[in-house]
Formats: C-alpha cells, sequence, structure tokens
C-alpha cells in the first residue's frame, strides 16, 4: 500500500481555512479517495480537554494568566496526541490527512505572537513531534484587517448563539495579529517547496480552485481498479 498524503491548513483566525479545508475534503472524497480531516489543537479525546483550557476565554479565571511556555507546551500535548492517535496511523494506511493548523501555527502565534521566538517552537517540534512534517502546507494570507473583522463577527456570533466562548485568543492587540502575519510570511520565504500561500482577497470559489490545482499537481491520481 503507498503511503497517504499529509496536508495542513494555516492562516490567522476568520482568514477562511476552515472553509476551505471542508471544500477539498469533498472534492477527494469525491474522488474516491479515502480524507481524515482533524483540528488542531483538538480531534482527540485529550486534545478536547487541551483545547478547552487554551482558547475559553474564561480560563484565567481559573487558572490565572497562562505563561506563554506553558501555552506553547500544551499545543505540542496536543499535537503529539494527534500525531500518535490520528495522522500517522492513517498516513500510513495510504489516506489523506487535512490538518486544519499544526506547528506552523505555534510558531507564527507562540513563536511571533508571544514572542517566544521560532528556534524554541522548532526545537519542542523535534522533541515532541519527531520533527514530522506536512507534504504540503496552504497558508491563507488575505489581508491582517479583513481576517480579524470576520474572526472578531464570528466569536460573537457564537458567544450569543450557543454560548461557548472559545476568544482568549481574539481578544489580543492589533500588533498580537501583526506579529503573527510576519512570522507566517517568514515560514513561507523559509520553506517555498512546503508552503504555499494564498494571499489575495478572491471569492471562495476562485481560492477553492486555486487549492485545488495546487493539491492535483502534488498527488498521485486516483487509477481506476
Ligand atoms: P481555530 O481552531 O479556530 O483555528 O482556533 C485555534 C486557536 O488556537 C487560534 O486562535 C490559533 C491558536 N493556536 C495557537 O496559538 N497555537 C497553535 O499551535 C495552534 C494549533 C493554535
Amino acid at each position: 500500500m503507498s503511503r497517504g498524503f499529509f496536508i495542513t491548513f494555516e492562516g490567522l483566525d476568520g482568514s477562511g481555512k476552515t472553509t476551505q479545508l471542508r471544500r477539498l475534503a469533498a472534492t477527494l472524497e469525491a474522488e474516491g479517495r479515502t480524507v481524515v480531516t482533524l483540528r488542531q489543537p483538538g480531534g482527540t479525546a485529550l486534545g478536547d480537554r487541551i483545547r478547552s483550557i487554551l482558547l475559553d476565554s474564561r480560563s484565567e479565571a481559573t487558572f490565572g494568566p497562562i505563561a506563554p511556555a506553558a501555552e506553547m507546551a500544551l499545543m505540542f500535548a496536543d499535537r503529539a496526541q494527534s500525531i500518535a492517535e490520528i495522522i500517522l496511523p492513517a498516513v500510513a494506511s495510504g489516506h489523506i490527512v487535512l490538518c486544519d493548523r499544526y506547528t506552523d501555527s505555534s510558531e507564527a502565534y507562540q513563536g511571533g505572537g508571544r514572542q517566544l521566538g521560532s528556534e524554541r517552537i522548532l526545537e519542542m517540534h523535534r522533541a515532541a513531534c519527531d520533527n514530522l512534517q506536512p507534504d504540503l502546507t496552504i497558508l491563507l494570507l488575505p489581508p491582517l484587517e479583513s481576517s480579524l473583522h470576520r474572526a472578531r463577527r464570528r466569536n460573537q456570533r457564537n458567544v450569543q448563539q450557543r454560548g461557548t466562548d472559545e476568544n482568549r485568543f481574539e481578544r489580543e492587540s492589533d500588533d498580537f495579529y501583526r506579529r503573527i502575519y510576519a512570522k507566517y510570511e517568514e515560514i513561507a520565504a523559509r520553506e517555498p517547496h512546503r508552503v504555499v500561500a494564498i494571499r489575495d482577497e478572491a471569492s471562495i470559489d476562485q481560492i477553492e480552485a486555486r487549492i485545488r490545482e495546487v493539491v492535483a499537481a502534488r498527488l498521485t491520481p486516483v487509477t481506476a481498479s
């Protein structure tokens, strides 16, 4: 059996990556491929617990301020678990894994946003994830202001409609997001083969078409059986 393929989606909150991931999953499934989707943090029982600690804006009322290095370590605890439980078994079975955020998010948010620096994140990646790299990363980088506007609007809606409050990160300052944006740019420049950055604000359908092309060029075509 041939090895599968591991694709990650990256970008700021509100960049549209989750919508695009779902659309790509549907396309690949329609071609007869087996697709496994997950998000980080979360996706495993342990990861879901970590997610609620990290994202719920009420966490700090319970735990006090979460130290940046603790935040980084929790992100990697989640990641190590989902690699062992989901990603490696799926890739070994020949499936396509689509993961909503991965180590680039830690480099951008904790390394850039929280100013821990890239080297610390990359060391942690080697230690906790055995340096497992995606085969391809789709990085959605529309202009900063439009991502932030969408993310904040969506969070308000979720609080009002569902009572969920995952906006510990969305409450950060614009400078925090500017550092994240700059770090994503740095990652894209450093690893041009792995990371395909889509920067313009085209329509959802146009971006979907671009992503399909990029992915089709990297995947082995499905052969009729
Ligand atoms: P999302 O699932 O809506 O994309 O939200 C996840 C949030 O967690 C988002 O604000 C980015 C943040 N995050 C980090 O700060 N570091 C990480 O390593 C990951 C995976 C997510």
